[in-house]
């Protein structure tokens, strides 16, 4: 429809009560939302005074300092978890968990594909296949009643993410795991302090990952752990972020390939820092997520995701919901999203299902289709 035509629809100040403006920001009105945005990350003293003394001790490094063990222990104990090994990302983390579990070449993994890309371009670094298995369309999670179809004699693993906070279907998932014999790797990088029915997300499978990058609920600008309740699982998943060495093992001796995935001490410190903020912050996420549920449930054509019992903690990384335009006169998805930007609220559309991503259309995972040979 030609921008002209679409029915311009004045804000109806008395019903909204709050007498801001007759119009919307995007057809000239003015803004919803003036003040700027609270911080964040958020810090003090505490986290300058950590970075300072990481700094001041010369001691950056994981094998000589004690922030990175230390940070290790406190978040295992944080998701009930007997084990937990710091790397670079959350992305590391997916890839050195498949690498920790054997998984390569000819090997198939279960992915869903709402997610972020790491999810699915993890298990094609380490040169197996992801299948993807569709979304619940009220979790946005891992439908585990399709999970069965999708498996074949080289499916290995599953990967459930508990998409914006929400913990994924545990139950399901590891009941189809454990009658197939596969693992089960938690994508818990969103999913701080989440809880599945009264568990912490990440050690429910055999092996989970978390993400400290800086959009995340605990945030060290770059991070990720690994961590689990299987010793020999995590002992695996350390020689493969610590180039191949064992735990006992000597200096130079490499017993299996793995990378150079370890966390700095700098990043540690901010992060055993920030933990302390990690349980109040969910707090005041689930509150004012809980608010905006009630208010937004009271508005036509919005649909919010249903509660599920068995989440008994969500993490509110992102908060979702449904667009119906047919209640906005017609005007598309994106429409409304500029419309939301122009009131000062950050929004936007989610994710692109993976495998309609470029990378997942191409014949290679990487260049190697386009290299042009070296000039002579
Ligand atoms: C679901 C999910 N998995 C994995 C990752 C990767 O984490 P990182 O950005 O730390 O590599 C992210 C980060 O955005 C994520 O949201």
């Amino acid at each position: 429809m030609p921008e002209a035509s679409v029915p311009r629809r004045p804000r109806d100040v008395e019903q909204n009560g709050l007498g801001i403006t007759e119009m919307l920001a995007l057809d000239g009105g003015s803004k919803v939302r003036n003040r700027p945005w609270p911080r964040w990350p958020v810090w003090d003293e505490h986290e300058e005074q950590a970075v300072l003394d990481v700094l001041r001790s010369g001691r950056w490094w994981s094998v000589e300092g004690d922030r990175v063990h230390t940070f290790e222990r406190e978040f295992a104990q944080f998701v009930q978890a007997a084990h937990a090994v710091c790397v670079t990302n959350g992305t590391a983390a997916l890839e050195v968990c498949l690498r920790a579990l054997g998984i390569g070449c000819g090997d198939e993994v279960i992915v869903p594909p709402y997610t972020f890309i790491a999810t699915a371009s993890s298990v094609l670094s380490v040169s197996a296949t992801p299948v993807f298995v569709d979304i619940e369309a009220e979790s946005l999670n891992i439908d585990p009643s399709r999970i069965e179809e999708a498996i074949t004699p080289r499916t290995k693993a599953i990967i459930p993410v508990h998409i914006a906070g929400r913990p994924a279907d545990m139950d399901g998932v590891l009941a189809i795991a454990r009658k197939h014999g596969l693992y089960v790797i938690e994508d818990a990088a969103q999913a701080h302090a989440a809880e599945w029915k009264g568990r912490r997300v990440g050690a429910i499978g055999d092996l989970g990952t978390f993400s400290f990058q800086a959009s995340k609920n605990l945030n060290a600008g770059e991070g990720g752990i690994i961590v689990s309740n299987d010793a020999d699982l995590a002992d695996r998943a350390w020689s493969v972020h610590n180039v191949g060495r064992t735990r006992s093992g000597k200096w130079y001796e490499h017993h299996v390939v793995g990378g150079n995935f370890r966390m700095t001490e700098r990043q540690a410190a901010i992060l055993l820092a920030q933990m302390t903020r990690l349980p109040s912050q969910t707090e005041t996420r689930t509150r004012n997520a809980e608010y905006l549920t009630e208010l937004l449930s009271r508005i036509d054509g919005i649909t919010t995701l249903p509660a599920d019992p068995r989440v008994t903690r969500h993490a509110y990384h992102l908060y979702v919901f449904r667009y119906d335009p047919k209640h906005f006169g017609g005007r598309p998805r994106e429409e409304f999203l500029q419309a939301l930007v122009a009131e000062g609220i950050p929004a936007s559309a989610g994710y692109v299902p993976l495998y309609k991503e470029i990378v997942f259309q191409r014949k290679t995972a990487g260049w190697a289709d386009g290299v042009r040979p070296p000039a002579r």
